[in-house]
């Protein structure tokens, strides 16, 4: 999407190999009309698979997946982080590691917003390791959902996320894909 490629060289920040700062339009500071565009870019390559929720991770998916749900005309579903188990039979459970952080947390959805017979999307901000996403799918089988896409804002495609939910199986969109990058220079994929 050269909007929002344009947009990362433009204001994006790479603080080393492996982080990008994208905080004044994406992760802190939210420029709405360009998740608009994002949401009507992911609506448009998904339509056809009858999606019927969008679900994302809290915080930073929230902005690019709730206008996706929008131009879908979907309900949105935000999966929490919990840091301890909680062992009522509501909800679904899986522990995820990130990497990135250095965090272990709880993703959460409840049994009232995920279930059988549901054709669900997975977007999210960034995709590096894979375990968020990886963690979202489980939920979406536990529940007997069906995962039928991943729409990704950011792909950094020189770490194995694609490859992981590939072999998992599952079907990768990024509207951004970064080849490398390194402190004050970001270079993207074709
Ligand atoms: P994964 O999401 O592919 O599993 O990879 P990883 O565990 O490494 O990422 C964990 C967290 O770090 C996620 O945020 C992800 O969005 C964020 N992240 C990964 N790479 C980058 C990057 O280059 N720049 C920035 N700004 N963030 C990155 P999170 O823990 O879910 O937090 P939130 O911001 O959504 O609340």
């Amino acid at each position: 999407m050269k909007l929002l490629t344009e947009r990362i060289a433009r204001d994006g920040q790479a603080l080393d190999r492996d982080i990008l700062l994208v905080d004044s339009f994406l992760n802190h500071q939210v420029d709405m009309q360009l998740m608009r565009q994002i949401g009507d870019a992911f609506a448009a390559h998904f339509r056809a698979l009858g999606v019927t929720r969008v679900l994302t991770i809290e915080s930073s998916g929230i902005a690019p997946a709730g206008m996706t749900a929008l131009a879908l005309d979907v309900p949105l579903v935000v999966m929490k982080k919990r840091t301890s188990r909680i062992t009522a039979g509501t909800v679904y459970q899986t522990n995820v590691r990130s990497f990135t952080k250095n965090t272990e947390y709880a993703l959460t959805v409840s049994q009232k917003f995920l279930f059988p017979g549901e054709r669900v999307l997975f977007i999210d901000d960034f995709l590096a390791m894979g375990e968020a996403a990886l963690g979202a799918a489980r939920l979406i089988e536990e529940a007997g959902s069906v995962l039928c896409g991943i729409g990704i804002v950011i792909e950094k495609t020189f770490q194995p996320g694609r490859k992981k939910l590939e072999d998992a199986g599952y079907d990768v969109f990024s509207l951004a894909r970064i080849r490398q990058m390194d402190t004050g220079r970001i270079e993207f994929l074709a």
